[in-house]
């Protein structure tokens, strides 16, 4: 199952690769920073005829469009272009990510940044890898550490908190990166590239395949209240190696 589903991504992201005059077909979903093309559109309905196709009892849970009610104990949890407004600005960083969860817990995960080239893919219980090697996450401390978040773009009541999280943390690592693609930010903690990454609000498509990527890597990822994530509904991200995981500690109450 995880090689069918790989092979539906690379496709899938051949078509954000080899895309043209994105900025022309460019409709903002009712702010500035939320954006759609008409690939985001085209990608999600090639993964659901696909995937639909490898596993046809399964429900579909994809950014775009309508979110039917989830009935069926198999769903495919699929973002067809993550860091959309990367791939309006061409910045050449976006990615695919897919997730097939069976009662609420992600069992195959795949994020594919056809840009770089970096195909992340995990199954449960058999471990994460990029480009088919075995990744880990890095045995870095916070003090040595970098730091990945997000912005709070869709969800500017959040912002307080999010500066005051970037503040105190700002003091604890070596320095931040705020990429605008969440899935490979949790893939990035996977493969040793960075070591936190936090979100105040993610989608279920922003994070399902990557926080199974992430655990199979050895990594961590809870809420910011230390909850579990729960990957078919909305969910805050704290996300981490090994090393940093008790950095929650000093910015849960903020
Ligand atoms: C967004 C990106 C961004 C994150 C947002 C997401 P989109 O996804 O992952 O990094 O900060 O919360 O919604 O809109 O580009 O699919
Ligand atoms: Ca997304
Ligand atoms: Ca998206």
């Amino acid at each position: 199952m995880l090689h069918k589903i790989v092979r539906i991504v690379e496709q899938a992201g051949e078509m954000i690769r080899c895309a043209h005059d994105v900025e022309r077909d460019t409709v903002e979903k009712g702010t500035p920073s939320d954006l759609v093309t008409k690939y985001d559109v085209a990608v999600q309905n090639f993964l659901h005829r696909e995937l639909m196709a490898l596993r046809s009892d399964a429900d579909f849970l994809g950014e775009e469009g309508e979110h039917a009610q989830l009935t069926q104990p198999w769903v495919w949890v699929v973002d067809p272009i993550d860091g959309t407004a990367n791939f309006v600005r061409n910045m050449g960083y976006s990615n695919i990510s897919v997730a097939l969860v069976h009662n609420g817990a992600v069992e195959y995960a795949v994020v594919y940044n056809p840009f770089r080239g970096d195909m992340f893919a995990a199954q449960r219980g058999k471990g994460a890898t990029l480009n088919g090697k075995p990744i880990r996450v890095s045995d870095y401390d916070a003090a040595h550490g970098l730091v990945l978040c997000g912005s709070t773009l869709y969800d500017r009541d959040l912002s307080d908190r999010h500066f005051a999280m970037m503040r105190a943390l700002y003091d604890r690592c070596a320095d931040f990166r705020r990429f605008a693609a969440a899935a490979l930010d949790l893939c990035h903690i996977a493969c040793g590239r960075a070591e936190i990454y936090f979100e105040c609000r993610l989608r279920p498509w922003d994070f399902a395949a990557g926080s199974l990527i992430l655990t199979e890597a050895g990594g961590y990822v809870v809420q910011l209240d230390g909850s579990p994530l729960d990957v078919l509904g909305n969910s805050s991200i704290f996300a981490t190696n090994a090393v940093c995981r008790d950095e929650l500690e000093a910015v849960r109450g903020l």
